[in-house]
């Protein structure tokens, strides 16, 4: 099993999981050693390798592999989709099954801007703006300011800021931010999905059995709730997770913040060779 964009450490966890091999691959080496970390805390008796490689371009041969997940929000990254679908579908074996997981492009306010402030990795702070075009690909700009700026500094001493390392801009013009600005960083464009785009994309990189379904209604819920339920999720989560479970079923793909997507590799036709990588 090939799980696609690592971090989290159930993903690469070999917990309920019966392959023989499972193999963790992510493009930032730090992801990696995170997984690997986890996976050393958890279970030491699996076999799991783990490789830094781009999940577009797979260092797999054709039909190597027997399940594929990716889950977390991986896959809006990984442009252009089809062409990493098709690859996925590359390194599957005939048959094989792909778990997809990310956020729901249905739920995505079109042709909007937002503006806010963040703290990036290398500790600066930085003006975001983020767009959502009418096709719901996401683009984001950061204006990182020069840390003695009047505007950084006035940000560094805001309470939310202080806490959360994030807090609304939307009370400064771009033109005051840019006489600031000492480097602007440009983001991926993402594209996100909605169920229907996802059965579209799915069959046409010839896949079958495809079915979308819908997650993450409980941790939205709690998550806007107080935050003694969300506490109490955090306390135990794998009570949360087994009703989260339950729940997918009875709800509406359309409109739950999560998709998840299950598909298998259509079967082999000797007539049809696998696409030739680049
Ligand atoms: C939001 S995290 C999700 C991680 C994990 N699957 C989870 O559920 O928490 C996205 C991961 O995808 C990885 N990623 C982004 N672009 C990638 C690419 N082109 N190839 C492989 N991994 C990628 C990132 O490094 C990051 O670890």
């Amino acid at each position: 099993m090939l799980a696609v964009g690592l971090a989290a450490p159930h993903v690469s966890s070999p917990r309920n999981c019966r392959m023989d091999l499972i193999v963790g691959v992510d493009i930032v080496k730090n992801m990696v050693q995170v997984a690997k970390e986890k996976v050393r805390e958890k279970d030491s008796r699996s076999m799991i390798e783990f490789v830094v490689c781009d999940g577009r371009q797979l260092p797999f041969r054709d039909s190597s592999l027997e399940a594929l997940v990716s889950r977390g929000d991986v896959f809006p990254w990984l442009i252009p989709q089809e062409k990493t679908l098709r690859e996925f579908g590359r390194v599957m074996a005939s048959e094989a099954i792909i778990m997809m997981e990310t956020g729901n492009g249905a739920l995505m306010k079109v042709n909007t801007t937002s503006y806010y402030f963040e703290r990036t990795h290398d500790g600066k702070i930085a003006y975001v703006v983020c767009e959502i075009d009418a096709s719901r690909d996401h683009l984001v700009t950061s204006y990182v300011l020069g840390t003695t700026s009047d505007i950084a500094r006035k940000i560094s001493q805001n309470p939310e800021f202080i806490r959360t390392g994030w807090c609304t801009g939307d009370e400064y013009s771009l033109e005051d931010i840019k006489r600031e600005t000492v480097e602007v960083r440009q983001g991926l464009t993402t594209h996100w999905h909605t169920a229907n785009e996802f059965r579209d994309l799915f069959k046409t990189c010839d896949f079958e059995e495809i079915e979308v379904t819908g997650d993450g209604l409980l941790m939205k819920l709690l998550a806007e709730g107080n935050q003694g339920k969300y506490q109490c999720m955090k306390e135990r989560p794998e009570l949360f997770f087994e009703v989260e479970k339950r729940l997918i079923p009875y709800l509406n793909p359309d409109k739950t913040p999560t998709i998840l997507v299950k598909a298998s590799r259509m079967k082999e036709d000797p007539e049809k060779p696998h696409q030739a990588r680049d």
